[in-house]
């Protein structure tokens, strides 16, 4: 029998389609605008698609201490929630997910939230929550029989997409704008064995471009565009859930690029709700660097109603992105859980990387937005100190080591970013000391840093 139980509904006109009729770029053909997967089976009450809750809770957690491949991947753990192939044996899984989710002691203190912690998405395979997606939709090119797969990327996606096709055995093709990708990632693409083209264009240029290939050969599109991903990236939220015993957290903050994953991390509690394995939502803010904020803009100017892009400038590489192609579904989202949707500084963005960093949570700039946005939700009093509030890190700390190195030894930020900030910034800064090779040396180095 075939697990295979979607089809794929357009996001603007509603128009539904199986999942072999998509097209190379999953635009709509009516509309142009983009898919969701949906489980026809999962509407009917007492239907025999229909998923029991109870029974699920308690397969899921059986399933931690299976012996089965399948079982030790946090996203096919849940699988009963994303039939999306026609045989789970063709799913191509490095144990992605089952990511640690941690209490963030110093920040909590320091905000006066109790229960905040950091689901720490950075910890997978590859180093970013891109993992996640990757499994489901390269598992799918492989179904059918794709030879090549294909990204354009600010880096994660393509470190991400390079390390499951080499798996699947397929070959990919990265896209990446030249100079503007952190070098850990680039680095990736590179060891998995991808075709790497750097152009001259910002990303939203390369996936332009990508769009247009992918048309023109048979190269399976990659990008979050593909509704298969975000089936794989809503599965954190499983996971978030059942952390807390079905209780979900008050409050999800995730950062803002492309906007695919909070758009996959909303569907995911949405499904849980409609399912009964949870009594409610949390609410969803999504964070975006000040100057890559075309949702902020679109909510400020018209409540996420249309979006003008706009040209992105951040050192959060990972987000710098101006023309998001999930935008939509983002703003359902947001609107849906009553969520926010705000921006941070580049000092900001430093100030609060380097703080999960003295919790001994490194992540990426692009992660440390959330932090940086709840402390701003925190000082407006949108976030009340009795919440539970998760954030959401992206990408592991390893893969952009130029920033913090820089952000240490000063160099990172320029002093019309840092004005007023002088004092905050010098306190997290822990630069490297040259001392000589003697035990007085080292000690008065650490004499001077007691005092
Ligand atoms: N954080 C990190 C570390 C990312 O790599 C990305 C996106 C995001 C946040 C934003 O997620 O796009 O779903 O809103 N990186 C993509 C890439 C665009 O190509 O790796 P989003």
């Amino acid at each position: 029998m075939s697990d295979n139980l979607h089809q794929l509904r357009c996001f603007g006109c509603g128009v539904r389609i199986s999942g072999a009729e998509a097209q190379p770029d999953f635009r709509c053909a009516l509309c142009g605008d983009l898919f969701e997967v949906e489980y026809p089976g999962w509407g009917q009450r007492g239907g025999h698609d229909r998923p029991n809750p109870g029974a699920l809770k308690w397969l899921w957690r059986e399933r931690r201490c299976s012996s089965e491949a399948l079982d030790h991947s946090g996203v096919w753990r849940f699988r009963e929630l994303l039939p999306i192939l026609d045989s789970f044996g063709n799913a191509v899984t490095l144990r992605e997910g089952n990511t640690p989710l941690y209490h963030l002691t110093r920040a909590s203190k320091a905000l006066g939230i109790d229960q905040l912690f950091a689901k720490h998405q950075g910890m997978n395979p590859s180093g970013s929550f891109k993992d996640t997606g990757m499994t489901a939709a390269m598992s799918v090119a492989k179904e059918r029989g794709f030879e090549w797969v294909a990204c354009a990327s600010t880096g994660n996606t393509s470190a991400a997409m390079a390390a499951y096709a080499a798996r699947a055995g397929l070959r990919s093709l990265v896209l990446i704008p030249e100079g503007k990708i952190a070098w850990g990632k680039l680095s990736q693409a590179m060891d998995y064995g991808a075709v790497t083209c750097q152009l001259k264009a910002d990303f939203d240029g390369c996936l332009r471009l990508l769009t247009q290939i992918v048309k023109e050969a048979p190269i399976y599109l990659l990008n979050s565009v593909n509704p298969y991903r975000l089936e794989g990236q809503k599965t954190p939220a499983f996971e978030i859930a059942e952390a807390f015993d079905w209780n979900v957290p008050d409050h999800l903050i995730v950062p803002g690029g492309n906007l695919g994953n909070s758009s996959a991390l909303g569907k995911g509690f949405r499904e849980l709700h409609e399912l009964g394995l949870v009594a409610r939502m949390p609410r969803i803010s999504v964070i975006q660097a000040a100057g890559a904020n075309p949702l902020v803009r679109s909510f400020a100017n018209n409540h996420g109603a249309t979006l003008e892009p706009v040209e992105a400038h951040t050192r959060a590489t990972a987000i710098r992105i101006g023309n998001p192609a999930s935008w939509r579904k983002a703003a359902r989202v947001i609107q849906a859980t009553g969520g926010w949707c705000l921006d941070v500084s580049e000092a900001e963005i430093a100030i609060a990387k380097a703080e999960l960093g003295a919790e001994g949570l490194g992540c990426e700039p692009a992660s440390a937005v959330t932090l940086a946005g709840l402390k701003k939700l925190r000082v407006r009093g949108a976030v009340a100190p009795g919440e539970t509030v998760v954030l959401l890190l992206t990408g592991h700390t390893l893969k952009d080591a130029d920033y913090t190195i820089d952000f240490h030894r000063g160099t990172l930020l320029k002093e019309d970013e840092t004005a007023g900030l002088e004092a905050e910034i010098a306190c997290l800064q822990r630069n490297a000391v040259a001392v000589d090779p003697t035990p007085a040396a080292v000690l008065a180095a650490l004499k001077g840093r007691v005092a």
